[in-house]
This record gives C-alpha cells, structure tokens and sequence, in this order.
C-alpha cells in the first residue's frame, strides 16, 4: 500500500487538493480533520465545555466514529449519523482545534487513522499525518499559504455554500487556530524533516494539482 501524508495549517488546501490528486491516482482520499470535527460535533451537542477533558474522555466511551467512503467521497459517521455537514460551520471548526489538544482524544483516532493506511492506497490530510499518524508514509508533503490567503479561501467557499461570514473573523480564526495547532504540547502541526513544502499561496488550484501529483509520481514510480 502507499500512503501519501499531506499536512498544513487550516486553509491552505489541504483537502480540495488531497481530493483531486486522490481522484487522478485512484487513491482514497482521507480527510482526518473530519474525525476531530465530529467529536467537536459530539461535545458541543452533549453541552461539555471544549476544555472539560474528564467529561470528554468519558463521552468518548460512548462515541463511535466511522468513516465510509461512498461514490469516492468520504463520509464520516458519529454514532451511526452521518455529520458529514453538520460539522462544517466556525463554531465546530474552533471546537475541533480546542479538543484536538487532547491527548484522549488524539489516541482515540489514531488507530482508526492508521487501519485506513494499512487497508487502501490512501492520501490522508490534517496536522500530523507525517509526523505522528504515519510516519512511514512514502510521501509527505506539508502545504502552506499566507493567512490572508487562506482566509480568503474559506470565505468564498462559506459563501458558494450560501453561509453568511465575515472575512475579518475567518482570518482572525485562522490565526487563532494556527496558534493553537501549532504550540500544542502534542502531535502539533508542524513539517516532517522528510516533508517537501508546498506553498500554494500563488498557485490556482490545478497548477497546485499538478505540483503535488509530481511529487507524489517521483517519489512512488
Ligand atoms: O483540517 P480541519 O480544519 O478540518 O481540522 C479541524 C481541526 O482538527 C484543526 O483545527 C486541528 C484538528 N486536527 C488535528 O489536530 N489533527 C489532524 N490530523 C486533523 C485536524
């Protein structure tokens, strides 16, 4: 099996990219963000404070989360529901990066992260792919771009989704999280010593493509 570790910071994209150059190799396409989102999902549903580790680990004794992919297209299950879009809005993206913190919730994930690799020909994206969940991967690339470009980036897709947002508090988010996954005690986001960077900030997105699937085709041919 081959497995191709894409990390980087919130909005740098990660997944429309991982996506596509899934779709071009055949590979699946992982997106793990979607498991921390759902357990945010599940703790801000049960009303538990975000910070409150002792009720959480144990909401996650009677948490089960699963992932499907269905016509090729992930969806993740929490408890038998599929939250597949309940969990895209900025409260739950906040929620995610606040108990993504967690050590208990981070060694609940790490299997069912790691299974998937054993299983599938996989592109799996989110912080620590190459630094933690797979570190074996053939290949790791860590995506970056500007804060602001990222910001605009979510903007446009909140607004093609209809949703009403301020591109003030998506950028100030941005950077709230980016402090967050970054200076976490573990698994922070940060490059494997093996990861090429890709900043994405000046490309559109199939000149991305094409960058990542390159790389992807020299390290694995
Ligand atoms: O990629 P995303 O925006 O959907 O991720 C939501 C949050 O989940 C992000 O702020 C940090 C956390 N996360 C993580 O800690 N490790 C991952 N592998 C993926 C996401």
């Amino acid at each position: 099996m081959i497995a191709v570790a894409i990390d980087g910071p919130a909005g740098a994209g990660k997944s429309t990219l991982a996506r596509a150059a899934a779709k071009k190799l055949s590979f699946i396409y992982a997106d793990t963000g979607a498991l921390y989102r759902s357990i945010a999902l599940n703790t801000v549903r049960n009303n538990i404070d975000v910070s409150d580790s002792v009720s959480i680990e144990k909401m996650l004794e009677k948490t089960e989360i699963e992932l499907k992919f269905i016509n090729d297209e992930q969806r993740v299950f929490l408890n038998g529901e599929d939250v597949s879009d309940k969990i895209r809005t900025s409260e739950i993206s906040m929620a995610a990066s606040a108990i993504s913190a967690l050590p208990a919730v981070r060694s609940f994930l790490l299997e069912l992260q790691r299974e998937l690799a054993r299983k599938n020909n996989v592109i799996m994206d989110g912080r620590d792919i190459g630094t933690v969940v797979l570190p074996n991967a053939q290949v790791k690339i860590f995506l970056t771009a500007s804060p602001e470009c990222r910001a605009k980036r979510r903007y446009d897709e909140y607004i093609a989704k209809g949703k009403q947002e301020n591109y003030e508090e998506i950028l100030e988010s941005i950077k709230q999280r980016d402090y967050n996954d970054s200076h976490r005690a573990i698994a922070p986001l940060k490059a494997a010593d093996d990861a090429v960077l890709v900043d994405t900030s000046d490309d559109t997105p199939q000149q991305s493509v094409e960058r990542i699937v390159k790389i992807i085709e020299e390290k694995t041919l």
